[in-house]
């Protein structure tokens, strides 16, 4: 019969004969569920050989890279190179207002960075191991059962999902543009199934329950232009808002949450003063599959409590609003 145990064990010996004694593989990381599990299987399969990279495009949340840094590197003892490309992420963001131009810019700069960090992590391998000569000849990627599924059927609306994919384009540019071989550990399982893996490989608890995040980050929670100071706002205001999920003991009942910012000016009373500021829009959903979704019914007391503190906290804010709409005919992000 089946268990967890068994299927990790099997899946590493898989991993070691695919990869062979001294092949290396590549990855991409963003700190989620999928690419941790996946990153922590490699590694209990290959040790260093295993090259994980996080690239910060400048519109991850409050202190996130280095906790993601923190959690893979210190604490799952992973092989991990972290980028810095927040300044340029964020410079080239400027001007661009329309949501699926953000995610076409964040998406290119990102496989720029990553193939560039490949250059460099052939050379590192190299000088480790002259007997390889540096050769990666494998890219892993954390894809679930699920997504092998919806690029089966790739038709209709689901042409637009699919540019929601993390890293849309990384693997046909890694597997057929840079010839290595792809490597897809978790693509027989769902995400409870993967989620019950990280458990058996040590992950701690609230790593394994992460909502998802888009690729894209807090630029699509930000209605148009991306500016350091909008980003700066969302970042404190949604930390604001998950601390208090948790607090309230909620997290896990909710399957996405997030504070954006709607960047037109609002008014407000200051002491005597009249301000104006932006609004921020709360928005949490409960939903199985992220096709269909509803807002989730939170007591009164705590969505005063938030507002609150975030006008309070956050500065060059003056309206907090809830944003009751169920997908559909809303989707889950704001844009
Ligand atoms: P929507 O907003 O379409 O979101 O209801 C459904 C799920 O997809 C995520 N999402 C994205 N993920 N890149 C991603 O990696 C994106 O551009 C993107 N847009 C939406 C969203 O967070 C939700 O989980």
């Amino acid at each position: 019969d089946w268990t967890m145990e068994k299927f990790l064990e099997e899946q590493i010996a898989v991993i070691r004969r695919t990869v062979g004694e001294k092949g290396q593989v590549l990855a991409a990381v963003s700190g989620g569920v999928d690419s941790t599990v996946a990153a922590k299987l490699m590694k209990e399969a290959i040790g260093d050989r295993f090259w994980a990279v996080l690239v910060n495009n400048g519109v991850m949340r409050l202190n996130e890279c280095e906790q993601v840094q923190k959690d893979l590197s210190e604490a799952l003892g992973i092989n991990l190179t972290v980028i810095d490309g927040s300044k340029e992420f964020l410079d080239g963001l400027k001007g661009i207002d329309d949501p699926e131009k953000k995610r076409k810019f964040i998406g290119g700069k990102f496989i720029d960075f990553f193939e560039a960090e490949a250059i460099k992590i052939e050379e590192a391998a190299a000088k480790r191991d002259p007997a390889t000569a540096g050769k990666i000849g494998f890219f892993m990627q954390g894809t679930l059962y699920p997504d092998v599924i919806e690029s089966l059927s790739f038709k209709g609306p689901s042409a637009t999902i699919k540019t929601h994919h993390n890293v849309g384009g990384l693997p046909a540019r890694m597997t057929n543009g840079q010839g290595l071989q792809l490597i897809e550990p978790l693509r027989s399982l769902y995400k409870d199934e993967v989620r019950a893996l990280g458990r058996a490989l040590g992950i701690r608890e609230e790593l394994v329950m992460r909502h998802p995040f888009p690729g894209p980050g807090i630029a699509v929670r930000i209605l148009g232009e991306v500016t350091p100071e909008k980003v700066d706002i969302a970042r404190k205001a949604d930390h604001i808002f998950i601390s208090e999920i948790r607090k309230a003991g909620l997290y896990d009942q909710i399957s996405q949450a997030y504070a954006a910012v709607d960047p037109s000016r609002a008014v407000g009373v200051m002491g005597d003063k009249r301000v104006y500021g932006y609004i921020i829009v709360l928005r949490a959903v409960t939903t199985t599959d992220y096709m269909t979704a509803e807002a989730f019914n939170f007591p009164w007391e705590f969505l005063q409590r938030v507002m609150n503190r975030i006008v309070n906290e956050v500065h060059g804010v003056c309206r907090v609003v809830y944003d009751v709409t169920s997908k559909p005919p809303g989707t889950i992000e704001l844009e």
